[in-house]
């Protein structure tokens, strides 16, 4: 191991330092690789900040008018992928604040009046994962589209409906598409919900216990698009509840995704047959030429490890922290950003799939009628028409379904007079609900 450099120490904090961190310390404390895609909420949280600071009169007009002009200026070396990142400057905030003051000079060094890392990370965190919601949320409505459209187009398109994955009742193909639609529905207003209670401004917490200039955190807030600044400084900077939630509502929308996923892999196999996908939406194999496989959608399926394991991670990092602010909140960002790469690209790929798939409602419909799932339709006749009780009714329907079971052929196969030799009351109405659908 290399030992410690003997350069100077950080110029951001070090002035009680004689050394440089060594190596490892450096490693291990940077956070930049992970967090400079908080570039954008840091520039945003910095000028609502420098405005508050200008209009409290912490800072003159000529100070903070060439801090903005610097960040806005920073802002496009960031996008225009001209900025370099610095790992000695540990995170996005102290490599954007150097650069600021190589920029502007003595003047950047005000810019962190009244304000800690602490409550600025966890502003910029706020911004960042209600950004993510607001693009969560319209790709899970694109997928509902998709979904609702399907159902439409097989409203009357019959399949079989499964319990314990064998047969059951006929249903619809449309039926089936719009269960999962109403499961997104839930998961869309699980994020709104996530993003109503996260809405609130740590800004002016400072380290923890706030700062004693006249600092206006309403301004802040509002500035920032806040419904309100924390009530409490110290929960202010060391909350992080609000990211384990939206790593909730990224697990729980991926596990549906995840069912959804494996109805397709199932509905792509032969035996099943009901659904073929697309060139575009399917890979082969090297080796067996005849092979077309349904990988996004074993992806989709497989990458909910990720989504709970994400969670799990950072329930897990913040057990047992005390209060207020400490370092191990910096593992707070690398789970919540795969999982929104990992879900927003899951969505996305499961709506092309379905856009492009083919059902094979001829194939769902033969399914449909094997199995007799017209036998609960066969026992409520019974009761409706000619008013047997339940229990009696399942019992005659049981003898019949042993009956086409016996002659290998399927219950509206069976003749008229051989259903009345077991129950007299049966009338040639019974085809009606016999048959899945009449072709
Ligand atoms: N990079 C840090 C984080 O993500 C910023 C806050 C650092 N605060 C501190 N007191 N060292 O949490």
């Amino acid at each position: 191991m290399k030992k410690k450099k003997s350069t100077k120490s950080n110029t951001m904090w070090g002035g009680r330092f004689e050394d440089k961190p060594s190596d490892i310390m450096e490693q291990i404390n940077a956070s930049i690789g992970v967090d400079q895609r908080l570039w954008r909420q840091d520039i945003r949280g910095s000028i609502a900040h420098c405005q508050m600071l200008a209009k409290q009169k912490v800072l003159s007009k000529k100070d903070s008018e060439a801090i903005i002009r610097g960040l806005e200026q920073i802002a496009e070396e960031i996008e225009s992928g001209r900025f370099v990142f610095k790992t000695e400057l540990e995170d996005i905030h102290m490599n954007i604040e150097s650069r600021l003051k190589e920029m502007i000079g003595e003047p950047a060094g005000k810019l962190h009046t009244a304000r800690s890392r602490n409550d600025q990370v966890a502003t910029d965190f706020r911004l960042w994962v209600r950004d993510a919601i607001d693009e969560i949320t319209h790709l899970i409505e694109d997928l509902q589209g998709t979904l609702d459209d399907l159902r439409d187009k097989h409203a009357n398109d019959p399949m079989p409906g499964f319990t314990h994955l064998q047969a059951a009742q006929p249903v619809t193909l449309g039926m089936h598409l719009s269960a999962y639609s109403c499961m997104l529905n839930r998961d869309k207003l699980r994020f709104l919900d996530c993003r109503n209670r996260m809405n609130e401004s740590p800004l002016g917490s400072a380290a923890l216990a706030g700062t004693p200039y006249p600092i206006d955190r309403n301004f802040t807030a509002e500035t920032l698009g806040f419904d309100q600044p924390t009530a409490s400084t110290m929960d202010g900077v060391s909350a992080r509840d609000f990211a384990a939630e939206f790593l909730f509502c990224c697990a729980q929308a991926g596990v549906h995704l995840s069912r959804l996923a494996e109805e397709i892999i199932l509905w792509s196999t032969t035996q099943f047959g009901f659904v073929r996908l697309s060139d575009s939406w399917s890979t082969g194999s090297s080796i067996m030429p005849q092979k077309k496989n349904p990988d996004a959608a074993e992806l989709i399926r497989g990458k909910t490890g990720r989504l709970n394991g994400n969670l799990i991670n950072l329930l897990t990092v913040q057990k047992a922290l005390p209060l207020a602010y400490n370092k191990d909140l910096q593992e707070d960002k690398e789970p919540v950003f795969d999982s929104f790469d990992t879900l927003s690209l899951g969505l996305q790929a499961m709506r092309g799939m379905l856009e492009t798939a083919t059902f094979d409602t001829e194939r769902m419909l033969e399914a449909a009628e094997d199995g007799y799932t017209t036998a609960t339709r066969l026992a409520d006749w019974l009761v409706m028409e000619l008013g047997i009780a339940f229990r009696d009714a399942h019992h005659i329907t049981g003898t019949i379904v042993k009956m086409a079971e016996k002659k290998g052929c399927k219950l509206h196969d069976l003749a008229l007079a051989d259903m009345q030799a077991v129950e007299k009351g049966i009338t040639d109405d019974i085809f009606r609900v016999l048959r899945v659908k009449t072709r």
